[in-house]
Order: C-alpha cells, then sequence, then structure tokens
C-alpha cells in the first residue's frame, strides 16, 4: 500500500474509530451504574429485554430498538464479566480462571460487529470475548445467533469459555460438533446462540433444504445473525472449493472400462501401424518433393496436397505421436498440413472430410475431445457385427411403434421400453470405448496426469501442480484408471452443494473478526457486502519484525534457519517455528534431531492436541515446528521469566502466497503488549519465488554478485516480496470471482428448488398442490399434442389417450376425448392458467382432469388419511429431488464442456448461462411431469392400493388397457403407518418414464431433451 493510500485509508478508518467513541463512555457509565445491581436484579435485564423484542417483527423496527438499547446490553455484559472476575470455568477440561473484562478498544470491535463490519484487531487482542456482546445483543431477538469458528476445537472452547457470561445472564449457548446426530444438532440450534464451524453450519442447511423429507428433521431454525471468527480463513482461504455431500453416481458402469479395455489396446497398436505406415509414405513423397541433388520437381502442388492430407491423417488419427511431432517441426511440414485441414473444412458437407477419416480406424478431434470409431475401426472391435456399434435412431423407432398396428397401449409401452434398453446397452458400450480411446490418445502420463500411490493425479496445465482428490468427468478419470491398470475408483455425484460465499449470503445479518483483514477489504465488500474496520490495539504492539533474509537455495536457507534456533534457544527464549507443508517440517524436525534440540511439531490434523501444543510454545526454552495454518485463534501466553530474555520469536521458513497468513504466523507473538521478534527466511528456490518473484530480484541479486552461501537483507527486497504476493492474492481473488459467478447460476436454480422444497415439507396439506400440478401438465400435454388450427381429427389423439392411460388409472378412449373436443364451446379465462388454449383445447383439459380428481377421489376413499398425507409429500419431494441431483450432474458437465470449448468470441460464463436457463426450464418442466407419473402409483398399504384398483372405473380392466392393469406397482404391507419411503412404486415409475411417447420428428437434435424421459439432453444422455 502507498503512503499517500494508506494516510487515506488510515484516517477514514480513524474517523470511523473515533465515531463509536461516544457509545463506549456511555457503556461505560451504564456499567458504572450497574455495579449496584444483585446478580438476580442484572439477570432480569436479559428475560425483559427477549419478551420485549420477541413481539417485534417488522425487521428495520427490531434493528432501531437493538441500536437503542446497546449500550446497556453491552454494559450488562460487561458487568456479567466484572462479577465472574476470579472464578474458575473449565474449558475442554482444563481449569481457566476469569480474568477479563472487555477494554474500551473491544467494545468498539463489539459495536462494529453489530453493525455488520469486520473488525480487524491484531491477533491476541482477545477477539473471543468482543464477540460476546454483539452476540448477547442479537440473541436477545430468539431468532438465533451462529458464532463461527475454523475448527470444531475452537468452537467447543469458545461455547464452553464464553458459556460462562451467556449463562450468567439467563441465555442458552449450544454447540455443533462433526459426530452430532440430528436430535442433539437440533437441540443446539434452539438455544440462543450457537457456535460451530462453517463447514457444519453449511452441510447443514444443505441436509435441511435438500435432504430432509420431514420438518422433524430440519435442525437449522433459519440464517439471522452469524459472526465468523478468523473471517479471512473462512470467507476467503475455506471458500476457494464448494461445499460438496455426494453419493455414489447412477451414470457410470465402472466395469466396462476393464472389459474393453484389451480391445481397445489393440485398437490403439493397429492405428499405430496405420499412421506409421501414412508417415513413412510422407517422408517418401519429401524426399521427392525436396531432392537433395538440386533437380526439377514435377507436380510439385499434388506432391504438397498429398504430403499434407497424409500428416493431416495422422494427426487425426494419433494426435500425440512424437514421429509426427518431430515432422511438424519443420514450419514447411507444419504448412503443408494446415492448408490441408482447411481445404477439408471448407467444403460444407465435409465429404472429402470424412473420406479421409474412413482411412482410419478411429478419429480424435483434440479441440472438441471427441473420439469417433470409423467403418474400418467398427469392422476391426466386431467383425461378425458391425452395426453394434452403430446407434440406432431410437426416435423413428419409437414413432414407427406408435404408428403401427398394434392397438393395446400396454403391449406399445413394451415395445418401445425393449427399443429404449438396447439403444442404452449400445450407446454405453460406445461410450465406454470412446472414452477410453481418449485415454489412451489424448492424455499423456506426467504430462496430463501422474501416477502416485496407485492413484491418477491431474496436473494442473498451468500451473504444473498436482490436484489431489479432483477427477475428471465423464468416466474419463476411469477410463485412464483402466489404462494405467490402477484401481478404478467409483464415480460419485454431488447430491448437494453451496460455496461458502453463498451460504453465508443467506445470513440477514453478517459480521466478523480476524487478526488479518485489511489486505483482503475488497474482496470483503465485493463479495460479501462487508466493511473492515481496523481497530487500535489495547495496549502498544512491540514486536521487533527482522527483514527477510534470502539465500539462494533451499539448502543454505534452512541451514541457515537451525542456526538461528539455535543461538536464540540457548538465551533460553521459546521459539515458533512455521513453515508451508507438512513435509517442510517434518525435514525441519530431523536437521534439529542432528542438532540434538528437542522441539515438538505439530501440523494442522489434531486441532485440540494442537492447541495444547502451541498453548505450551511460550515457555521457557521451548522450540515448536508448526505449519502456518496450525495453531491459529490458539492463545500463546509467556512462561515466567520469558518476558525479560525478550519472549517469544516467530521464525518464518518461507513466505506464503498470501500476505496475512504471515502476519498470522507473527501474531502469535507479542500479544497484549508482551515483547516478541519474527523473523522470515527465504529462498530463491521457494514456490513463491519461482512462480510470482519477479525477474528483478534475480537481476538485482546477480548485479552485486550474490554468491552462494550469501544471505542477502535490504527493505527493498521485502517490498518486492510483497508485490509478488500481491500478485498471487490477485490472481487467486479473480479466480474465486469467477468461480462464484458460476455458482451464482446455479444458486438461483437452488433457491428456486429448496423453496419448492419447504412449501411441501411445511404445508399442512399438499394435495390441492398435487392436483394443481396435475393440471399443469395436462395443459403441456394437451398443448403438445393437439394444435389450434387443425381439425380435430388431425390431433395425435392416440398419444394423447396413450399418454393419460399410462400415468392414470382411467382407460380414457379416443373416442371420448374427441367428443369432449368437439363440445368445447368455453374461452378460457384470461391469464389464467389456460389462457391460450383454443375452447377444443380447454374442454379437453377439463375433461381429462375432472376425470382425474375422480379417480383421484375414489383412491383416498381406500387410504388411511394420514398416511396418504405423508405417501403425497413423498411422492413430491422425491420427484424434486431425483430430477434435481440430476440436475446437479449435468450442470457440473456443461461446466466442464464450456471449459473444453475454448473461448473463441464468446464469453463462457454468458453461454454457461444461457444453456443453464434452458436446463432450468427444463427440470422445472420434467418434476412436474415426474410427480403426475406418481400420483397413482404410490399407495400407504398393498391392501389400499389393491382396493383402489379393483374400483376405479370399469373401463379399465378391458378397454384400452392402462400400465396400471398389470398391478406393477408395489406398496407395502408393513405396520399402520407404513414410512412413506417404502410404498413408492419406483419400479413402476422409473418403466414409465423410459416409455413415455416422444415427440415425433425423425431425429433428434444433440440438444434436445433425451427421447428415453430422462430429462437430460441427447448428447449427455442416450446420445452420447
Ligand atoms: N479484556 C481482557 N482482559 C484481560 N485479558 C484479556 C482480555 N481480553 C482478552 N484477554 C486475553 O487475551 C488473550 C488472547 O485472547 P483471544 O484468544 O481471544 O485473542 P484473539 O484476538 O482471538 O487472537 P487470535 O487472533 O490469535 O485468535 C487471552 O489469553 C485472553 O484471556
Ligand atoms: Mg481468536
Amino acid at each position: 500500500m502507498t503512503g499517500l493510500i494508506k494516510m487515506i485509508f488510515g484516517s477514514r478508518n480513524d474517523r470511523e474509530v473515533k465515531r463509536l467513541k461516544p457509545f463506549v463512555s456511555q457503556i461505560n457509565e451504564t456499567e458504572t451504574g450497574l455495579q449496584k445491581l444483585s446478580d438476580d436484579e442484572l439477570r432480569a435485564k436479559t428475560a425483559a429485554w427477549k419478551e420485549e423484542l420477541a413481539k417485534i417483527e417488522d425487521k428495520d423496527e427490531l434493528a432501531q430498538k437493538l441500536l437503542e438499547i446497546l449500550p446497556e446490553a453491552f454494559a450488562v455484559v460487561k458487568n456479567a464479566c466484572r462479577r465472574l472476575l476470579g472464578q474458575e470455568i473449565t474449558v475442554r477440561g482444563q481449569p481457566v480462571k476469569w480474568e477479563m473484562i472487555p477494554f474500551d478498544v473491544q467494545l468498539i470491535g463489539g459495536i462494529a460487529q453489530h453493525q455488520g463490519k469486520i473488525t480487524e484487531m491484531a491477533t491476541g487482542e482477545g477477539k473471543t470475548l468482543v464477540a460476546t456482546m454483539p452476540v448477547y445483543l442479537n440473541a436477545l431477538t430468539g431468532r438465533g445467533v451462529h458464532v463461527v469458528t475454523v475448527n470444531d476445537y475452537l468452537a467447543a472452547r469458545d461455547a464452553e469459555w464464553m458459556g460462562a457470561i451467556y449463562k450468567f445472564l439467563g441465555l442458552t449457548v449450544g454447540v455443533i460438533l462433526h459426530d452430532q446426530p440430528p436430535r442433539v444438532r437440533r437441540e443446539q440450534y434452539a438455544c440462543d446462540i450457537t457456535y460451530g464451524t462453517n463447514a457444519e453450519f453449511g452441510f447443514d442447511y444443505l441436509r435441511d433444504n435438500g435432504m430432509a423429507t420431514r420438518k422433524e428433521d430440519q435442525v437449522q431454525r433459519g440464517h439471522y445473525f452469524a459472526i465468523v471468527d478468523e473471517v479471512d480463513s473462512i470467507l476467503i482461504d475455506e471458500a476457494r472449493t464448494p461445499l460438496i455431500i455426494s453419493g455414489p453416481s447412477v451414470h457410470t458402469h465402472d466395469e466396462q472400462f476393464a472389459q474393453w479395455k484389451p480391445l481397445v489396446e489393440s485398437l490403439v497398436r493397429a492405428q499405430q501401424q496405420l499412421c506409421n505406415r501414412f508417415l513413412a509414405d510422407a517422408e517418401a513423397l519429401m524426399k521427392k518433393l525436396r531432392p537433395t541433388d538440386g533437380s526439377n520437381v514435377q507436380d510439385a502442388d499434388a506432391l504438397e496436397r498429398e504430403i499434407g492430407m497424409l500428416l493431416f491423417r495422422v494427426k487425426t488419427g494419433q494426435p500425440k505421436s512424437e514421429a509426427l511431432m518431430k515432422i511438424l517441426e519443420n514450419p514447411e511440414n507444419a504448412g503443408l498440413m494446415n492448408r490441408a485441414e482447411l481445404e477439408l473444412h471448407k467444403d460444407q458437407k465435409k465429404v472429402d472430410l470424412y473420406r479421409e477419416k474412413e482411412e482410419l480406424l478411429f478419429a480424435m478431434d483434440e479441440k472438441s475431445q471427441e473420439a469417433d470409431l470409423t467403418e474400418k475401426g467398427r469392422n476391426f472391435v466386431s467383425p461378425k457385427d458391425p452395426d453394434a456399434f452403430v446407434l440406432p435412431d431410437l426416435t423413428t423407432q419409437l414413432h414407427d411403434v406408435d404408428a403401427g398396428p398394434e392397438t393395446d397401449a400396454r403391449k406399445r409401452l413394451e415395445a418401445k421400453t425393449k427399443l429404449q434398453a438396447d439403444f442404452e446397452a449400445k450407446a454405453q458400450k460406445i461410450h465406454a470405448i470412446t472414452t477410453l480411446l481418449k485415454a489412451y490418445s489424448l492424455y499423456q502420463i506426467d504430462v496430463e496426469y501422474v501416477i502416485q500411490e496407485n492413484k491418477v493425479i491431474i496436473v494442473d496445465q498451468h500451473t504444473g501442480r498436482l490436484m489431489p482428490g479432483r477427477r475428471w468427468s465423464d468416466g474419463l478419470h476411469q477410463a485412464v484408471e483402466a489404462k494405467e491398470g490402477v484401481a478404478i475408483e467409483r464415480e460419485t455425484q454431488t447430491l448437494a452443494t453451496i460455496t461458502i460465499q453463498n451460504y453465508f449470503r443467506l445470513y440477514q445479518k453478517l459480521a466478523g473478526m480476524t487478526g488479518t483483514a485489511e489486505t483482503e477489504a475488497t474482496e470483503f465488500l465485493d463479495i460479501y457486502k462487508l466493511g473492515v474496520v481496523t481497530i487500535p490495539t489495547n495496549k502498544p504492539n512491540i514486536r521487533k519484525d527482522s527483514h527477510d533474509s534470502i539465500y539462494k537455495t533451499r539448502r543454505e536457507k534452512f541451514n541457515a534457519v537451525v542456526q538461528e534456533i539455535k543461538t536464540l534457544h540457548a538465551l533460553g527464549r521459546p521459539i515458533l517455528v512455521g513453515t508451508v507443508s507438512v513435509e517442510t517440517s517434518e525435514m525441519l524436525s530431523r536437521m534439529l534431531k542432528r542438532e540434538g534440540l528437542i522441539h515438538s511439531v505439530l501440523n494442522a490434523k489434531y486441532h485440540q492436541q494442537e492447541a495444547e501444543i502451541v498453548a505450551r510454545a511460550g515457555q521457557r526454552g521451548a522450540v515448536t515446528i508448526a505449519t502456518n495454518m496450525a495453531g491459529r485463534g490458539t492463545d500463546i501466553k509467556l512462561g515466567p521469566g520469558v518476558a525479560d530474555v525478550g519472549g517469544l520469536h516467530v521464525l518464518g521458513t518461507e513466505r506464503h502466497e498470501a500476505r496475512r497468513i504471515d502476519r498470522q504466523l507473527r501474531g502469535r507473538c507479542s500479544r497484549q503488549g508482551d515483547p516478541g521478534s519474527s523473523h522470515f527466511f527465504i529462498s530463491l528456490e521457494d514456490d513463491l519465488m519461482r512462480l510470482f518473484g519477479s525477474d528483478r530480484i534475480v537481476k538485482m541479486m546477480e548485479k552485486i554478485g550474490f554468491e552462494e552461501g550469501d544471505e542477502l537483507k535490504h527493505p527493498w527486497l521485502n517490498r518486492s516480496i510483497q508485490s509478488a504476493q500481491k500478485k498471487v492474492e490477485q490472481h487467486n481473488f479473480q479466480q474465486r470471482k469467477r468461480t462464484l459467478e458460476y455458482d451464482d447460476v446455479m444458486n438461483k436454480h437452488r433457491g428456486v428448488v429448496y423453496d419448492f422444497r419447504n412449501e411441501i415439507i411445511n404445508g399442512e396439506d399438499v394435495r390441492d398442490r398435487l392436483m394443481d400440478i396435475m393440471e399443469e401438465v395436462v395443459v403441456e400435454k394437451v398443448l403438445e399434442f393437439t394444435n389450434t388450427d387443425t381439425e380435430h381429427g388431425e390431433w395425435k389423439m392416440r398419444q394423447l389417450a396413450d399418454w393419460v392411460n399410462l400415468n392414470f388409472p382411467l382407460g380414457m378412449p379416443e373416442a371420448e376425448i374427441l367428443k369432449a373436443a368437439e363440445s368445447g364451446k368455453e374461452t378460457p379465462v384470461a391469464g389464467s392458467l389456460f389462457d391460450g388454449l383454443s375452447p377444443a383445447q380447454f374442454a379437453v383439459v377439463n375433461f381429462i382432469s375432472e376425470k382425474v380428481r375422480n379417480a383421484y377421489d375414489i383412491k383416498i376413499s381406500f387410504e388411511n388419511p394420514d398416511a396418504l398425507k405423508e405417501v403425497e409429500r413423498f411422492t413430491i419431494l422425491s420427484a424434486i429431488d431425483r430430477l434435481w441431483q440430476e440436475h446437479l450432474y449435468e450442470m457440473d458437465s456443461l461446466r466442464y464442456s464450456i471449459g473444453l470449448r475454448g473461448y473463441g468470441q464468446r464469453d463462457p460464463l454468458v453461454e454457461y448461462k444461457a444453456e443453464a436457463f434452458k436446463m432450468f426450464d427444463e427440470l422445472m418442466v420434467n418434476v412436474k411431469t415426474q410427480i403426475c407419473n406418481n400420483i397413482f402409483r404410490s399407495a400407504s398399504s398393498m391392501l389400499a392400493f389393491e382396493n383402489f384398483l379393483r374400483n376405479v372405473p370399469q373401463q379399465t380392466l378391458h378397454q384400452t388397457a392402462s400400465a396400471f392393469g398389470g398391478g406393477t406397482a408395489t406398496a407395502s404391507t408393513g405396520g399402520a403407518q407404513p414410512k412413506a419411503s417404502d410404498v413408492v412404486s419406483e419400479a413402476a415409475a422409473a418403466q414409465e418414464a423410459k416409455g413415455k411417447p416422444v415427440r415425433t420428428g425423425p431425429k433428434v437434435g444433440r440438444n434436445d431433451p433425451c427421447p428415453c424421459g430422462s430429462g437430460k439432453k441427447y448428447k449427455q444422455c442416450c446420445g452420447r
């Protein structure tokens, strides 16, 4: 930050802090008055306020009232602290004596938090206590306040430690811990104040809204106010990866990859031989084209063309061929190949292009990452039946069945189901083979991925870093696993997900605190609308920060580190050594052992144990090695006599990517005005220096003749390193922003779906909603099969009747629908659901809906009313959940494929938004259709179901057969109140969905919904 900006920033900040000062005197005066009260009188204030605030519903009125009582409420907390002085509290099994009464700066921090800001208060300034004041004040509303910490240990510690105040004043405190069952969580959320980690809060939200099927299973009770401790760590570092609940994927067929591997290997070998031949031919022609004896060349043009074609063929067949790469190093050859490619693509019909491809066994397209078997290839893999690898034209086949002579709707359904199954089996086979081809032809070991500990690990193509845990989608990762012969891992699929950013945006009010927020102030404001206020320290900070020491190599650096540890240790000073990774910690530990230095090592895995070790790091002579992240938020108190020898020394062994992480490390010492010092060691081999360090540093070092073993220290260098860090921070911010822009699209979808779900979960009676949905779908279907401007005779009556009869037990003959259409006279009311229907269509809709309602009334009469309610709820929820999870899967694939499409002229985000919008529209239609399909396929018991079937209108049993005739539905025969999940007939639903009549165009477009009724795009489903 430049001096000028700092001056402006500083003064604005000062003004802001100054504005809060009058509050402070008011609080302190009030607190003096409170000292006269008895404990009970003080406590009585809580109850009185709670009662008063509970009556206020209006948001603004509530905020106004809170502001009014703020000084007194803060004074009450301060006074409670005074009354607790000297008391012993058990915190995480250890006795802790209470000795805190909030300082004035702490009061200021608390006010800023109530105003929804982030308070930057240096490490060790007592932020844990600061939060209690705004927490108390806001908890008085009874709406629940959440305090968010970075790990379970801190959540439990703070709930117990600060719980002393809340309990004294008559509020309840809860804590959410990882292994609690839902019942316990509910109780914790019901408390006035709840501590927990961001992950627990976020996952509970996802489970409540995306998975719970009953009100009783939901644990949270809203998002009123949250204070986030270590806010930079949570809202910035953690925010890089979204929260995801996943389960086994229904989309992969793991066995297929292993099964087809040998065949694909021989295919790849055969192609290689083929390509070698083409290359040999090309080289022979090159000799002719460029004779060494200087003789005349005939037909140079034709030769050039032929060479170009041969090279292009190899590129299509074996894109990563080394021999080809070598030939292409000669720009002339590359030119010939590109010219050939251009020529082939010029022709609109691409006849020549296809002919060229047919010379190969399979063709690869590097840009679109697609692989295709050619005729030759199909003959190679399946000489007896080359058609085994051709996808049939399903739409036409299905259409043929519909238009065919078969009059029995059920038999037509069976025929279509079989066609569907054959199609899918083929599609899977083809998908497995082409994916394997991609794995063999486009993905190279040690370039795109490496193998470590029997796992395929992706290499980031921009940074060269490994990305463990990340997997390629759509079976590609598994194909590469099959290729390398390592264990093929089961694909998982996202069941529910939200980014940290979007979770925290749910809160009506948000605030935060940390020792290090200032460097990220822009991001906090941009993404979370959180301002940052820097609060001065209570006592001046007297830490001595040395300039960074720079070395040429890591080895020299670590030798110097060990030297400094030895020197300071001899003086009796405790030393905390920070590292960037567990490996470094361990290496350093080995070096210290060799020197005979006793020390402790900790990494970020065991929070409680770690906190205890870090807490002891201030004792005389202690040497503690910790990763930079370890021990955040734990307090280090100096042991006896340590202040006299200079306090705790913090030694950094590398600069972190982000400046604030370094500041956190430094902040472990010189807390509450203690003495202390810090010193960072750097080498030119460190990641930060290698990847982002400016060349200027290196050049300057060369200029001054920097030698092995030399140490360099200069304020100018500190600045260069900081600017390297700033660059990385910027880059990371952009990336997080990008991720968020993508998630915002999904966030809208999630909002709609979760609202829909909650409406169903909370609704007393969902039957009306169910019937509404049915009616909406009937309108859609009538519109699909009928037409306003043709004669009724030309309507697709049979398809409409089929659809009706396959979904509802009505046995409705085509003729009756026609009759209804002909009787239609009424025009629907403008603006209603039926607006736009012709009188004939309107009459048909009414006729069908009416019949469905009647049938449903019959069904109700055989049901246990309470159980039916549950069944209805479940019918709707299960349709939403299944298709929503599908949608998440597709959005994942969409995101991935947009990434591959390359940028071209268009912004991928815009394309993503456009496609996502369409997909969401389809999703909502599909959900409703699916719900409709299930209305009659669920019952609360087998008996109810059978009784109902026996009593549906007579014609069902013989007239046009319905899908219900065969009694495909299953129902539970269990106890009196069966669980809803037992009674819905999934089998029937699934079968029906597949057999659903499809539209009758001759061909399905790649972006059209798949005719199988899965609700996915054709290309992402059967068409891939
Ligand atoms: N008003 C006070 N009076 C006396 N001691 C206090 C007061 N406030 C805080 N402390 C002490 O200061 C130490 C640090 O407190 P705490 O851990 O809350 O700091 P922090 O700001 O959260 O630090 P970090 O950034 O490391 O998380 C604790 O030992 C605490 O007891
Ligand atoms: Mg803290």
